[in-house]
């Protein structure tokens, strides 16, 4: 194993399902899984088809041989700490990050940034090369490597390249603002299939290969299409991500799991209401709005702190970005004051942790509250509301949720929210609270029977078909 050009399968993302973390008190480097939805949902896909994984390994400055980890191939791409600053931190996640998520914050657009991004890009692609077999199928993804499919297929024409964007795929005219948005529509444009979670962003892509490119109106549906490049087609489509439903439930519903959810409970002071919240801290997630709207359900008296509890469990995420750093402040500042004005002595009402825990805590998590509260202002689909559902197999819970998270074209049976709508969302958390029981069985059951249905090896599955019946990699590229 990690012979060179030995995989026919190869996943290149930006980051290892696994980073190697230094210890503050000094102590040797350890591997920790990495965070994101996108590792959940590629490790699962990846354990049970054998295959390689490109990407980094989460620290600036290390060279680190490829090594194998429980089954997997793992090839580490280097960073120096200037191009984490330049392409992970600066163009990825300053420029494309905030620009795909409906400009929440300012774009910046930094033309040192796009050429380190680049030259990153560049060093994906090859060792991307370097890993696969002849004629290999190899999955790119996300945001921070859309150069790579390109520059990939002029290094191996003969493998099948697919593409899966895991963040929304912005309006038009966003999408036109950014200097270099030729550049990233051809970079997409390598691949045999390019895959977004929803047709909305398969559509906007069309529309842009179009625009910037001349190229013939596409042939397709609403949910997708086929570019026609002369001697070569792109197949564009949508492919809503999810996650690993039935080893959700089950885990959900060993013993020692539920005994867990029991005693948080009671670690809580018994509530008659247990509200979760489970996010990267990252400004897109609206944990300030369902904090907000948390904050004036008790001052009104809508709410009595006495009765609900709120965990929000809050993942540190691009901790050097003023923006992150910004809304920590905000978060805490918020916590505070609600804890401040409504909490009793030893009990808090809102139970703020910002930290990663481990898999089984979390779903003691899922299981014990009554109400998840999913608020982000945008997200490209949103992981953790299914996460809730698949651990409420029996009908039990409530689930809160924005209209502009890509989960919400699926689950329309939760409560969903304009998060910029602070009175509806303050309704809905009551709706979800007061809701008559049964009606609220039956939404969970039906989402709970959609999750079950539509999984992440359904997901995998028909991208991978999909992807397998494009002409894939026979064919040379045009150059469009
Ligand atoms: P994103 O990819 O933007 O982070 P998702 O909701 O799609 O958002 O995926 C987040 C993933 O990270 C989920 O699988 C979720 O269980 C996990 N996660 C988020 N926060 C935590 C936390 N504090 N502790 C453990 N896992 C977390
Ligand atoms: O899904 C969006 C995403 O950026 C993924 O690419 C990544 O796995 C996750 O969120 C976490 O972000 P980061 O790798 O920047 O910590």
């Amino acid at each position: 194993m990690n012979e060179p050009n030995s995989d026919d399968f190869v996943v290149v993302a930006n980051r290892l399902p696994v980073d190697l973390e230094t210890p503050t008190d000094g102590g040797p480097p350890v591997w920790r899984r990495s965070p994101g939805g996108l590792v959940t949902a590629m490790e699962t896909v990846l354990r049970s088809n054998s295959g390689a994984w490109v990407g980094w390994p989460g620290t600036p400055d290390v060279t680190v041989d490829p090594f194998e980890e429980d089954g997997l191939s793992l090839y580490p791409v280097e960073l120096s700490s200037q191009e984490v600053e330049e392409y992970y931190e600066g163009f990825s996640n300053d420029t494309l990050w905030p620009l795909y998520h409906d400009a929440l914050i300012p774009p910046t657009f930094d033309r040192r940034w796009w050429r380190t991004y680049r030259a990153v890009n560049q060093r994906f692609a090859e060792a991307a090369a370097r890993a696969a077999a002849p004629g290999a199928t190899v999955w790119v993804h996300d945001y921070q490597l859309q150069l790579v499919p390109r520059m990939l297929r002029e290094l191996r024409p003969d493998v099948t390249i697919g593409f899966f964007l895991h963040i929304p795929f912005p309006p038009t005219e966003l999408f036109l603002q950014l200097p270099w948005r030729k550049a990233i529509v051809d970079g997409l444009l390598g691949a045999d299939l390019v895959g977004f979670h929803l047709p909305g962003g398969a559509q906007n892509f069309l529309y842009l290969a179009n625009r910037l490119f001349g190229l013939p109106a596409p042939r397709g549906t609403s949910s997708g299409g086929t570019i026609d490049l002369g001697d070569r087609q792109v197949r564009v489509g949508a492919y809503p991500i999810s996650i690993d439903s039935a080893q959700l439930r089950e885990r959900s519903r060993d013993k020692a799991v539920r005994e867990r959810a029991a005693e948080i409970r009671r670690d809580l002071g018994d509530p008659e209401v247990m509200l979760l919240g489970v996010d990267r801290l990252d400004y897109t997630k609206g944990i300030d709005v369902r904090l907000e709207a948390l904050h004036e359900l008790f001052a009104e008296g809508t709410l009595d702190p006495e009765k609900v509890v709120m965990v929000q469990l809050a993942t540190p995420s691009r901790e050097r970005l003023t923006a992150y750093a910004q809304l920590r402040d905000q978060v805490e500042r918020e916590v505070g004051r609600i804890n401040g004005e409504f909490a009793r002595l030893g009990s808090p009402v809102v139970h703020y942790l910002h930290a990663s825990v481990d898999r089984d805590e979390l779903l003691a998590m899922y299981t014990g509250a009554d109400v998840m509260l999913v608020t982000p202002l945008r997200d490209g689909m949103n992981l953790v509301a299914k996460e809730y559902i698949a651990c409420h197999p029996d009908g039990s819970g409530s689930l809160v949720l924005s209209e502009f998270a890509g989960a919400a074209a699926e689950l329309r049976r939760a409560l969903l929210v304009n998060p910029h709508d602070l009175e509806g969302v303050k309704r809905a958390i009551v709706e979800a609270i007061e809701d008559d029981p049964a009606e609220r069985k039956k939404r969970m059951k039906t989402m709970h029977a959609h999750v079950m249905e539509y999984d992440v090896a359904r997901w995998s599955r028909t991208f991978l078909e999909d992807l397998r019946a494009t002409s894939g990699a026979h064919v040379t590229a045009s150059g469009s």
